[in-house]
């Protein structure tokens, strides 16, 4: 099967509604008589780090004694689209779900504008307190916490320098509408500044607009930087189609975005990160902790990652320094 072809299966697939543990595939809310623990889990779209936290934080729950015997799970991606995130963040309003997983930002900014009476664990979200999802992340006051995907842009940004050392300019290209990015960008923005790289900023609305951004890109850059951006994220072949020959290096802010065909990443654990949102859930469950008392905590977990099969078609030797790093092709 083509790969194309695979991955929309699987992004079909993930669309439908999978209830596991459940008699007869009935919708998490009609089964309440179940006895089990209903939990309803929106994600933005289909990629690998999202796809990741989302299983971290089912198996977190089955870990602390919530598997498919205790809870029934009804599984939302909205395809990244934001009509679709309006009709499951309706969905679960009528279905009243004992607890929400909301995987990445806009996914959980959806529900939590409208839903304030059902506790909501957030995972694969940059800034909690931002997004406005909390007050604060040390004290959400708010029906929302969760594991944040704070990255180190910083160090992400030095890597540019280690597979290049002369770099001089620093492209960075993000989506224009989610503010996961921007923060990332500002963040990065000031640190190449402060190694003496000259930054050029480029912003997409969507992913239809990737090719021809990074068109323009060429010549200008000599490696570009994209964050955990959702668009980006769901199109790095697009972008390394184009990049690729220009012999310009894509950094970027997750594993997931170089196992697709970018150069390297330092990244968070997005499935070690999940199954810590997944042992907040179950507290959540046992009503020991409540959302509006318990801090947003941080992820344990980085790693850098390297294609290495993209460092030879750039032509790039991998640093000595990174010899120890995980090599995906
Ligand atoms: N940080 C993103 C958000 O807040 C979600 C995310 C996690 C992500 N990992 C990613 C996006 C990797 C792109 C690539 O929504």
């Amino acid at each position: 099967m083509n790969k194309w072809v695979k991955a929309g299966l699987i992004a079909a697939l993930a669309g439908m509604t999978l209830v596991y543990g459940g008699c007869g595939g009935n919708s998490a809310g009609s089964s309440k008589t179940s006895g089990k623990k209903q939990v309803a889990v929106v994600q933005i779209m289909q990629h690998g780090s999202l796809d990741a936290a989302n299983q971290g934080m089912i198996d977190g729950l089955k870990d602390k004694g919530y598997g498919p015997d205790k809870v029934e799970v009804d599984q939302q991606n909205a395809q990244g689209d934001q009509s679709n995130l309006k009709s499951i963040t309706a969905r679960f309003k009528s279905n009243k779900p004992d607890i929400i997983f909301g995987i990445s930002t806009p996914a959980t900014q959806a529900v939590a504008n409208e839903i304030k009476d059902i506790p909501i664990v957030g995972c694969a979200i940059t800034d909690f307190e931002t997004a406005k999802l909390v007050k604060s992340n040390q004290k959400p006051e708010t029906n929302v916490t969760g594991v944040n995907d704070r990255g180190p842009v910083e160090k992400q940004v030095d890597m540019g320098k280690v597979f290049l050392p002369n770099a001089k300019t620093m492209g960075l290209l993000y989506c224009s509408s989610e503010v996961n990015s921007e923060i990332q960008a500002n963040q990065a923005k000031k640190h190449a500044a402060s190694i003496g790289l000259t930054v050029v900023e480029k912003t997409v609305s969507s992913v239809n607009d990737i090719q021809q951004v990074a068109e323009s890109m060429v010549g200008q850059v000599d490696f570009i930087y994209v964050p955990t951006d959702n668009v980006l994220a769901s199109s790095i072949p697009t972008l390394v189609k184009v990049t690729d020959p220009a012999k310009i290096p894509v950094l970027v802010g997750a594993d997931s975005m170089a196992r697709d065909g970018a150069l390297a990443s330092l990244s968070v654990d997005f499935y070690k990160s999940g199954v810590q949102a997944g042992h907040m859930a179950a507290q959540i469950l046992d009503g020991k902790i409540k959302p509006e008392e318990t801090p947003v905590e941080d992820p344990e977990v980085y790693e850098v990652i390297i294609n290495k099969k993209n460092a030879e078609i750039l032509g790039i030797k991998i640093p000595d320094e990174y010899k120890n790093a995980t090599m995906v092709d």
